[in-house]
């Protein structure tokens, strides 16, 4: 790891609550996918990575999305990530503008005998951390091609859309998370195994229940929170030409909580489960519970849900939700994340590109945007640090 030596002194910035953005300052590469080293010095502004088709602009995106928690913006191993000539590993090293100041982040890869490719290495202030100990500093949204079809494909990535925005307005909530997936792992197995004891079950469900009841109540919070500001920003002045969504939460737990206090919900699901133990038994899973849940959209102006509009329609809504992710975040934890958009541009009319331009400097967000088309991010001006990607080289 090249997280760097100096000692890290953490500096309480003097802004104003609500104004800091956080910015990548400088990022360094070894060995990541195609850039067998690279270097960047950066401020706060915006970034655009223009080049043309495979130079590096989405392996970049990727690079920055690991500076955060989480498997990064594409979700691949981590040994997909390190250079095919290299030695098999990487490392991203960073310094990063936090609310706290100046922040070195490291991680990396490096493969073992025997590992299966999906841990990293993180350092914070050149101390070892978990990558989930980054999302304490590390804010961000992305939108990536692969997610144009959010709101057609399965169940699974709306939560787990969701679910991001969730744990970054509410960080203590990933432990709900690993704990309600470790508990029903084990009671899948226990149906594997043709296991029966009673106590075996009642006490994985009772986590179940318990860590069942805290997803989906800070879910409940965090989809009621960004309907506030959407409808907010529907009201005010300055509107976007992004249609706005109307978002409800379908989930059997979710829906109970609507109803009742988590007490009695808590109580509800623990039947529920003890009540399904035989129908789960026979598909081998659990089949009710918030994995299961589901964000669902509608198209706002249109009144339609979001599944049934046109692509173009679909990208404008989507882009409007990211940039509600961001500025709830924004509103609520008191600095601007990071916002990763990957050919985002290109598929916009004129009037929407400078919209989402305008948006992107009223929020004062570093943006991290990508193009083969250079000329459409000319409106941006002196607004934005606009570099060339070509073939793994980075120039201004
Ligand atoms: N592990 C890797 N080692 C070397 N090259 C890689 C690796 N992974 C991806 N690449 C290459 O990186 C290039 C740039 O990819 P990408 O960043 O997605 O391009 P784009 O600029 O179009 O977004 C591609 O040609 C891809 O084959
Ligand atoms: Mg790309």
């Amino acid at each position: 790891m090249t997280a760097s030596p100096k000692e890290h002194t953490i500096k309480i910035n003097e802004t104003e609550p609500g104004t800091a953005t956080l910015s990548v300052r400088t990022l360094k590469l070894s060995d990541f996918r195609n850039y067998a080293s690279a270097r960047l010095d950066l401020d706060a502004r915006p970034v655009v990575l223009a080049g043309e088709n495979g130079s590096g602009k989405t392996n970049l995106l990727e690079a920055v999305s690991l500076l955060g928690p989480g498997h990064g913006l594409r979700g691949r191993p981590y040994a997909e990530l390190a250079r095919k000539d290299g030695q098999g590993g990487f490392a991203i090293a960073a310094s990063v503008r936090t609310r706290h100041g100046e922040l070195d982040i490291g991680t990396g890869y490096t493969p073992r005998a025997g590992d299966d490719g999906t841990g990293r290495t993180v350092r914070i202030a050149g101390k070892d951390a978990s990558a989930g100990a980054l999302g304490d500093y590390v804010k961000q949204v992305f939108l990536i091609p692969a997610m144009d079809g959010l709101f057609t494909g399965p169940g699974s990535e709306r939560r787990r859309f969701l679910d991001r925005l969730v744990v970054a307005i509410a960080p203590g909530l990933r432990t709900s998370l690993s704990r309600y997936e470790r508990a029903m792992r084990q009671r899948n197995r226990l149906f594997q195994m043709r296991e029966h004891g009673k106590s075996l079950f009642e006490g994985l469900e009772e986590q179940m229940a318990e860590s069942g009841v805290a997803i989906a109540a800070a879910r409940l919070d965090a989809v009621e929170r960004l309907s506030a500001l959407i409808d907010e920003r529907r009201e005010s002045e300055d509107q976007t030409p992004f249609p706005h969504a109307v978002l409800a939460l379908h989930g059997t737990v979710e829906a109970d909580l609507a109803e009742r206090s988590a007490t009695e919900a808590e109580d509800a699901f623990r039947i529920l489960l003890e009540e399904g133990r035989e129908r789960d038994r026979a598909a081998s899973r659990t089949l009710e519970g918030p994995h299961r849940s589901d964000l669902l959209v509608v198209h706002g102006p249109k009144n339609a849900p979001a599944a049934i509009c046109s692509s173009g329609e679909q990208k404008a809504l989507l882009l409007g939700l990211v940039l509600a992710k961001a500025e709830l975040i924004k509103t609520l934890e008191g600095i601007a994340p990071l916002v990763l958009l990957d050919e985002v541009a290109a598929h916009l009319d004129g009037v929407r590109r400078e919209a989402l331009f305008a948006e992107i400097l009223r929020l004062k967000v570093q943006a991290w945007m990508t193009g083969t088309d250079k000329e459409l991010f000319s409106p941006l001006g002196q607004s934005a640090q606009i570099l060339d990607v070509n073939r793994g080289i980075i120039s201004a």
